[in-house]
């Protein structure tokens, strides 16, 4: 199972929830600018499967997708650009580049999801994509970004999901509490005992939202907010609901998205 298995397909299945995220940045934009956001650009775009259904959300709506590799921009152009109808693959540009130096036509919004932007791991670096994507902005654009905290990130660990067919495993397999350093792996197992280990890996620093606060302003950005995920009250279970807020109460494990207001 694991040698038939694709590990694009997986990851979409697993990891991506581009509806949700969608929903998210719409609604966002428009109670903080008062409009729909119509351009949008998906920086780390992988698959570029978030790009490719903004434009199955409205007629009006364009997308630029952004990666530094061809094979995952291959994929992507097989298994979602190629999906779409001819009008809406008029309204989506995958780009292979480097999203530092990228050069795009002016977006309402850019997203960078699944924490991919912890990629940069030195302050002068990060700072350098942050100021990079604030030009890219129109005047009244926003950049949406993911992070994740708690006891539980400054750890090894790993976390299993069982999904229909396979296993998704969330590797933390190295974390250094001086550095904030990690290497983290998704590996996939199936139910004939096959696997796919490190399908995916990522060497990460573990950015905590005050640095990225001061990161943002630093590039320019005007203003921060922060969407932090709601917990069940009795069960302190994670909900698909996030609030804004700055008072955080501290949870083994907590994912926040931040807006950047140009
Ligand atoms: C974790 S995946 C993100 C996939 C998808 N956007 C998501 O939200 O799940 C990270 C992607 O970032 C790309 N990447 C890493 N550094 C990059 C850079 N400097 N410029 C462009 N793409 C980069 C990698 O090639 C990889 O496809």
């Amino acid at each position: 199972m694991a040698q038939k298995a694709d590990r694009h397909e997986l990851y979409q299945e697993s990891v991506q929830d581009s509806e949700f995220e969608l929903d998210f940045v719409q609604d966002t934009y428009k109670d903080i600018r008062g409009k729909k956001p119509v351009t949008l650009r998906e920086d780390f775009a992988g698959t570029s499967r978030t790009a490719c259904v903004w434009t199955k959300r409205n007629k009006a709506n364009q997308s630029y997708a952004v990666d530094f590799d061809q094979e995952v921009l291959d994929w992507g152009h097989e298994h979602n650009y190629k999906k779409l109808k001819p009008a809406q693959r008029e309204r989506v540009e995958m780009i292979k580049a480097d999203v530092l130096t990228v050069k795009t036509p002016p977006v309402d919004v850019c997203l960078a999801f699944n924490f991919s932007y912890w990629i940069f791991q030195e302050r002068k670096e990060l700072k350098r994509y942050f100021r990079a994507v604030h030009r890219a902005l129109k005047d009244d654009g926003i950049l949406f970004l993911d992070g994740y905290g708690g006891s539980e990130a400054h750890q090894t660990s790993v976390e299993k999901h069982k999904l229909e067919g396979f296993t998704y495993l969330w590797d933390q397999n190295k974390f250094n509490p001086l550095t904030q350093e990690m290497r983290c792996y998704i590996h996939f197992r199936f139910p004939d005992k096959s696997r796919l280990d490190k399908a995916f890996s990522y060497h990460w620093r573990l950015w905590g939202g005050h640095e990225i606060e001061d990161l943002l302003r630093e590039a320019g950005f005007s203003n921060v907010r922060f969407y932090v995920q709601k917990f069940d009250e009795e069960t302190d279970e994670a909900l698909d609901e996030f609030e804004e807020t700055r008072d955080v109460e501290d949870h083994e494990c907590w994912i926040a998205y931040i807006a950047a207001e140009k």
